[in-house]
This record gives structure tokens, sequence and C-alpha cells, in this order.
């Protein structure tokens, strides 16, 4: 740890304040916010903010010297899967390991998805997402439920969700046919319910009827290696699916929200739908920003299966831009770990391959440093899509996403000009191989903050499993 980041408990030159829980002052940061760049001491007393300002004449347990740094919120990160049953196994990341990853690459804050079996409740769902999360997690959590089965009974559980389990986001999947796709009838029905009940839908937007086409064309053709994964999926099934939905949103009122966006055809279906007064947001996630396609032809092209699948250097450009532009609302990584002896389930057919890669731990660090670093996006508006869009999307702001009074304690102390290099060999996700292998990043998540205590500092995580809570989210509007 460098000496600038050094925790002062030296409770002689800092004596304890009166009542409030353990206090800790961080002096001379650099702090950014989606708005904010300025250079302030941050008074924290037990899990919240207490003040904020120049040369704060307050007197705190401990103290942190984080001159020459950056101070950010702690990020969000609303798409991860960890634990989840999927394609016949399950994703390597445990509650535990993954929320410690995510809290070493100073993600604080991650929203799973728990997946309605098909003919089961929501509620059931819930029950076995609980048992794998409660007493696990290290860093704050919570849920999407994924609707796959849309009917009478599951209408009557919507209610619930929203005002009593304070999960007020509903995943859909316009592919995957036969385990988690629902049909347009579905759609419209779970829409009108959500939106009568003050909730948000989200969507993983691809053609599934098309795409499984493609799949058993290249399969009866013979063709089997990853690359078919990627050609299986063309830009046309994303684009189709995007508009489709953003028009139902439109037609049912409800507020709609795209997930994992990857490409410039489906982009320009929601900047049309934005010409006709329509409002979908968009998610991005850090992979579709900065590698392509051309991955697939290598001997090792499993991977990076994912779905939608990498596209083309031009689709990364039009990301950026729909960034800067205020269409794309959100960079995250839709986390979905396996290890390479699961990838090899597919080794003899890509349609076998357990779709997802691992990002968790390196979202922010790379969004700096290929963003911020590379002048490619603000300060500002890397504050915006990492932490405080998903905050205010998803019903969680001001408590998270923000540095202000009243906020919970969740802070990242970053060195902006540290250098490093990503590697299986040091990363802390439960996963043997790295996507980003080699990669050397500009800036450093050097100390991490959740709800005022110290979670990373020297390299090591110092929070045990269990500190992680269950975040309950407000009612959500789509508009922020
Ligand atoms: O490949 C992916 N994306 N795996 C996770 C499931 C999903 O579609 O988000
Ligand atoms: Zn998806
Ligand atoms: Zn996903």
């Amino acid at each position: 740890m460098s000496s600038s980041t050094k925790i002062n408990t030296d409770s002689g030159l800092t004596p304890p304040s009166a009542g409030g829980g353990a206090s800790l002052l961080i002096k001379n940061g650099r702090i950014i916010t989606a708005s904010e760049d300025h250079i302030a001491d941050i008074f924290i007393e037990g899990e919240k903010i207490k003040a904020i300002g120049r040369d704060l004449q307050v007197e705190a347990d401990n103290t942190i010297d984080a001159a020459g740094m950056l101070v950010f919120p702690g990020g969000i990160d609303p798409h991860v899967h960890l634990d989840m049953p999927f394609m016949g196994t399950y994703s390597s990341d445990n509650y535990e390991t993954g929320t410690r990853a995510a809290l070493f690459g100073g993600t604080t804050t991650v929203i799973d998805f728990i997946l309605q079996k098909q003919g089961a409740s929501l509620q059931s769902a819930l029950d076995e997402w609980r048992s794998r999360a409660n007493g696990n997690a290290i860093g704050d959590y919570s849920f999407h439920m994924a609707v796959t089965d849309f009917n009478e009974n599951t209408k009557k559980e919507i209610k619930h969700f929203v005002e009593e389990e304070g999960i007020t986001s509903f995943k859909t999947f316009m592919a995957y046919k036969g385990a988690l796709m629902i049909d347009d009838r579905q759609m419209i029905g779970l829409m009108e319910e959500v939106k009568a009940q003050g909730g948000m839908v989200t969507v993983h937007a691809t053609n599934g009827d098309m795409i499984d086409y493609l799949i058993e064309k290249h399969r009866s053709e013979g063709k089997l290696s990853p690359l078919y994964h990627y050609l299986a999926q063309p830009e046309v099934t994303e684009a189709e699916a995007s508009e489709r939905f953003a028009d139902m949103a439109h037609y049912t009122g409800c507020p709609g929200y795209i997930v994992h966006l990857t490409c410039e055809g489906a982009l320009n279906a929601v900047r049309n739908a934005t010409r006709r007064n329509q409002n979908v947001l968009v998610e991005t996630c850090i992979q579709y920003l900065l590698i392509d396609a051309s991955l697939y032809e290598r001997e090792d092209g499993a991977k990076w299966v994912m779905s939608p699948p990498l596209r083309e250097k031009k689709d990364q450009e039009t990301l950026w831009a729909g960034i800067n532009q205020g269409l794309v609302k959100v960079v995250a990584t839709d986390h979905c770990p396996f290890q390479w002896e699961q990838k090899l389930m597919g080794k003899d057919d890509f349609s076998k391959i357990p779709n997802g890669h691992p990002a968790i731990e390196h979202r922010m660090e790379l969004l700096y440093s290929e963003g911020v670093h590379k002048g490619k996006i603000t300060l500002n508006k890397f504050v915006e899509v990492a932490c405080t869009n998903p905050a205010k999307i998803f019903g969680m702001f001001p408590k998270k996403g923000t540095i202000g009074i009243g906020s919970d304690a969740d802070l990242v102390i970053f060195d902006p000009y540290e250098k490093h290099t990503i590697s299986a060999s040091t990363h802390h996700m439960n996963v043997d191989y790295s996507a980003y292998e080699g990669w050397e990043v500009t800036g450093k998540v050097k100390t991490v903050l959740l709800r005022g205590k110290v979670a990373i500092t020297d390299n090591k995580c110092i929070l045990d499993k269990g500190y992680g809570q269950f975040i309950k989210r407000s009612k959500v509007d789509g508009k922020i």
C-alpha cells in the first residue's frame, strides 16, 4: 500500500468522536461524483457520510490520507450471475468469491438475477437465491427477478415483490427458448402488470427463434467451433429484438431497460425509438467496449463465448459514442464465469459451451484505463455510468451511487497513475483464466469502504463473509 492511503489508527493523533459508531476521516482526496470534481475531506460516522468539506475540523477514530488520490462512490454492477444454474452447470463464483472480487475492483454493490423455473412460482425462486446469498455475501447485493413463465399466478406475485421485497426490476429473455424465453404475449402482460405496480422490465433482447434456426443450421453443416456461436447471433437478431422491445415498452407505458446491448444496429434501434419520443434505457458491458469477435478464431475462443457475442471494432466506437451521447446509461459486466473445464463441455459443439465470461473484478479499472486515461470519457461520465446511473435507474439513489451527506459510505480511493497487469494468477475471481490476461491498465483501486468499514486495503480484503447486506430497492419510473 502506498503511504498516501495508509490508515492512521493512532488515537493519540485522532481522538474518538462522541457517539454514532466508529468514525473515519478521509483527508484531501479529489472527490469525483457524476457532476462534481473537488478536493475535500469526507467524515464518516458508522455507515454513513456525515460531512464533506475542506479542512474539516472533526475528531475521528481513524484517518486516511488520500492526497493525490481520486475518491469515487462505490461502483454498482447491476448485471452479475453468481452461483447461477445455467446450461447444465453453475457459474463458478458464489456470493462470497464474487462479491469479494467485486470489492477488489471497487464495486461495492451488485445486482444478481433470480431465475424463475418454468412452471414454478417467483417466490420459490427467491427463496432459493436467498439461501445461496444470505450469510455468504461480503459486498452489498440486490436481485432482479427474471420472469420465465408469466401467467395468472405469476401476475399475482408482482405486487408483493415490488411492495414487500424491494425487488422492482423484472428481467425477461427474448432468447434461450425452452429454458428462459418468454413470447411477446407474455411480455406485454408482464409489462402491464409491472407498470401498474411501479416496477421496470429489463430484457435480454435478441431474437431467439432466429438464433435457434441459425444454431441448428450451423450444427447440421458440421460447423461446431466457437466462431459459429458468433455467426449464429448476427447483429440483426439484436437490432430486431431491441426495436420490438422498445415498441412494447412504449405501447404499455412500462419503464424498459435493455441489458448488455452490444452493437450499432441495436443502438440505432434505440436511437430511432427516442426520435419517436419513446424511452428505453440502455446498458452495455465492459467487454463490448474493449474486445471483439476476432477472439472466436482462437483455439481458446470458448473463453469469450457469451450472449450476445462480442462484435466488431465499429460497434465499440458506436458504444463509446453512445455513452457520450447519453444514450448508453450504464456499463455493467454480465459477469458469468465458468472454469475452463466447464467451458470444455462444448469442445465438440459450440452450442454446449456455457455462455458467459468473468469481469466483475476489473470493470472499474478497465473502464478508467481504456475510457478516462485514454481520453474517451470524462471522469464524471465514468462515475455516472459505473456508479450513479445504476443506483438511480434501479431505485437505490442516493443511498448508493454518490458521495453525499447521508449516503452510505461506500467509497473507492483510487490511484490514477499506478500501472498493473491483469492476470488469472493474481485476480480474486473463482475462475482459472482471465479474459483480459496480460492487459496493462493505468489506475488502481487502493482502498475500498463499504458502509463505513474498510473492505479492501493493502491488497487484502478485510471484511468477512456475511457483511454484505441485501438492499431493498424503491419503485422506479425509468427516468433518471
Ligand atoms: O452469456 C451470457 N450473457 N451469460 C449469462 C446469461 C445472460 O444471457 O445474461
Ligand atoms: Zn443475457
Ligand atoms: Zn446476464
